[in-house]
């Protein structure tokens, strides 16, 4: 008699987190890491690292390994060595600061001229209007023009997003890995 096991595929997924300062990247990993808040910020210096394992499916393990990119670092040169082999990445800015929606594009060009994936295209990027529980302002407070802006920029999707309030965020980071999977 033979027993049937299924194979179990494992994949090992270089994801980046990435915007402006104090936006809430850390605390979007440390919420779906951890499953943990905190309203102190201490920014990041360079690169931090976490890494979440994910049952995908019966058949499937991801070990995702999440790089939680200084907000500081868009004024420096490194992100060219952070980018490396990246498959997927999470562009996060705050609601309730239109300067971070100001910087979006910036760090969606700096991401798209640094790495893309082996046929050329850009890698998944899916946008986090983080803060969700605070005041909207401008952009942010208009899901149709978020529609239209992440379709035109070439982002796979946006979520509105609260590491505080634990909103959207095993969504989110569901949708990314699903559009990464589609690229395997
Ligand atoms: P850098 O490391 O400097 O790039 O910042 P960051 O993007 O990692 O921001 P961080 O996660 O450290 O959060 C900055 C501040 O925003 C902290 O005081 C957090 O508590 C707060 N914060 C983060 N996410 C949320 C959220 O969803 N809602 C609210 N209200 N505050 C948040
Ligand atoms: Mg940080």
């Amino acid at each position: 008699m033979s027993t049937f096991v299924p194979e179990v595929r494992e994949y090992l997924f270089k994801i980046l987190v990435i915007g402006e300062l104090g936006t809430g990247k850390t605390s979007f990993i440390k919420r779906y890491v951890h499953q943990y808040f905190s309203q102190y910020y201490r920014a990041t210096i360079g690169v931090d690292f976490a890494l979440k394992v994910l049952n995908w499916d019966d058949n499937i393990l991801i070990r995702l390994q999440l790089w939680d990119i200084a907000g500081q670092e868009r004024f420096g040169n490194m992100t060219r060595i952070y980018y490396k082999e990246a498959v997927g990445a999470f562009l996060v800015f705050d609601v309730s600061a239109p300067s971070s929606f100001n910087a979006v594009l910036k760090w969606k060009h700096d991401l798209d001229t640094k790495v893309c994936m082996a046929d050329g295209e850009p890698i998944p990027c899916l946008l986090l209007a983080n803060k969700c529980d605070a005041n909207k302002e401008g952009i942010a407070a208009d899901p149709e023009m978020l529609e239209k802006f992440t379709k035109e920029n070439n982002f796979c999707g946006w979520y509105y997003t609260s590491a505080k309030e634990n909103t959207n965020i095993e969504e989110s980071a569901k949708f990314l890995v699903g559009k990464i999977l589609q690229r395997q």
